[in-house]
């Protein structure tokens, strides 16, 4: 019975390496190189060695695997999993990988890729003031960190936008200078250079005020030469035929648009698909005016209204100056769509007519030829 004594990468070449020998334990060094997979899943390699006898090397994909409580994981071998404080869950890569599922709470660190950071004890809530750090340590080549947002529960920005009681940090990127309020059910994707620092951390800090908080992200390195990789500057990045746009805050209550936020919101066109229809869901039935000095810039506006400047839209001291599109809206341009989202405004109310809240809801759906 060989033992396997070694191992452990996780890098962007999508592999991880086993060495398993008969009798001498041996030790590597880690690559951190992003070269494309050879698409193999699975690759063994024998040969004899003059002092080691036989060894063998084993790789396989640091795939995408599903874990217990509908949690995702990815497969890793069993020490990589653990050292990197994952848990590991059912079998993957014919036995040679576990399928590893990594919860990091307040304090914890992690290499692992596809990571939940979660509030402590989450689901549970929590009701006090603390500051949790939860540091990703990023792959040498990842370019790109995704997040998908099951949800953030904290308490929202004032009228204005800024988030004065709780707040979330990244450490790297600056498409969002702070988030609070309740986002549930949507992604982002931040920008990262694991050059100008290795990690990438989530500073949530929480005062005093009574709230019930929780949050839960799964936090995915993207390798800098993946196809799923965003565009620079994204944001978000859909790719689907249908969905719906919403951005930080946008389920709270009230749903004020946060300040501090610019960043692109990008729309694949889908193979086959030859028009794209913007619809918004704004429980009101208005349209979503940021105020002036902050901006909200649709794709293909031009085509779609007759009156002229109406690629931006905001509301100076309640008249507005530019509109949105009459929706729905329907255009015909190949090529990504691209939403501006800016917020740079911290001192004018963030409120759409009158004084009721309003943020991004938008729904749309791609039109086959
Ligand atoms: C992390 O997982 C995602 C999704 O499976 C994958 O596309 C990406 O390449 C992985 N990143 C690394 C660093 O292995």
């Amino acid at each position: 019975m060989n033992e396997i004594i070694a191992f452990v990468k996780a890098n962007c070449s999508d592999k991880n390496k086993i060495r398993s020998v008969g009798f001498f334990p041996l030790l590597l060094t880690a690559t951190f190189l992003c070269v494309p997979s050879s698409g193999d899943q699975f690759t063994s390699v024998s040969r004899a060695d003059r002092f080691l006898s036989l060894f063998s090397i084993i790789r396989f994909k640091n795939a995408m695997c599903s874990g217990p409580s509908g949690l995702s994981g990815t497969c890793y071998t069993y020490k990589s999993c653990v050292k990197n404080g994952g848990r590991a869950t059912s079998s993957c890569a014919n036995g040679y990988g576990t399928c590893c599922v990594t919860r990091l709470s307040c304090g914890g660190r992690t290499t692992n890729n596809c990571t939940y950071i979660e509030s402590p004890n989450y689901p549970d809530f929590f009701n006090e003031a603390r500051t949790c750090v939860q540091t990703i340590s990023l792959n040498s080549d990842a370019c790109q960190v995704r997040l998908d947002v099951t949800e953030v529960n904290l308490v929202g920005p004032d009228s204005k936008g800024n988030c004065n009681n709780d707040v979330l940090k990244f450490s790297q990127d600056i498409k969002w200078t702070q988030v609070c309020g309740i986002t549930r059910n949507t992604h982002f994707y931040l920008d990262v250079d694991p050059t100008v620092s290795g990690t990438l951390d989530f500073t949530f800090t929480t005062d005093g005020t009574s709230f019930n908080r929780r949050w839960r992200i799964k936090v995915s390195q993207i390798c800098c030469t993946k196809l799923s990789m965003a565009p620079m500057g994204c944001g978000q990045y859909f790719t689907s035929t249908t969905g719906s746009i919403t951005g930080w805050n946008s389920q709270g209550n009230p749903d004020f648009y946060l300040s501090g936020q610019n960043y692109a919101i990008c729309l694949r066109q889908e193979l086959n698909t030859c028009s794209t229809t913007y619809l918004e869901t704004t429980p009101s039935g208005n349209s979503f005016y940021p105020v002036c000095g902050d901006t909200l810039e649709w794709p293909g506006v031009h085509q779609a209204n007759t009156v002229t400047q109406k690629d931006e839209t905001c509301k100076p001291g309640g008249a507005f100056a530019f509109f949105s599109p009459v929706e729905p809206y329907t255009i015909q341009q190949q090529g990504p769509h691209y939403f501006y989202f800016v917020t740079k405004d911290t001192s004018n109310e963030h409120t759409r007519i009158g004084t009721s809240a309003d943020n991004i809801n938008i729904q749309y759906t791609q039109n086959s030829c």
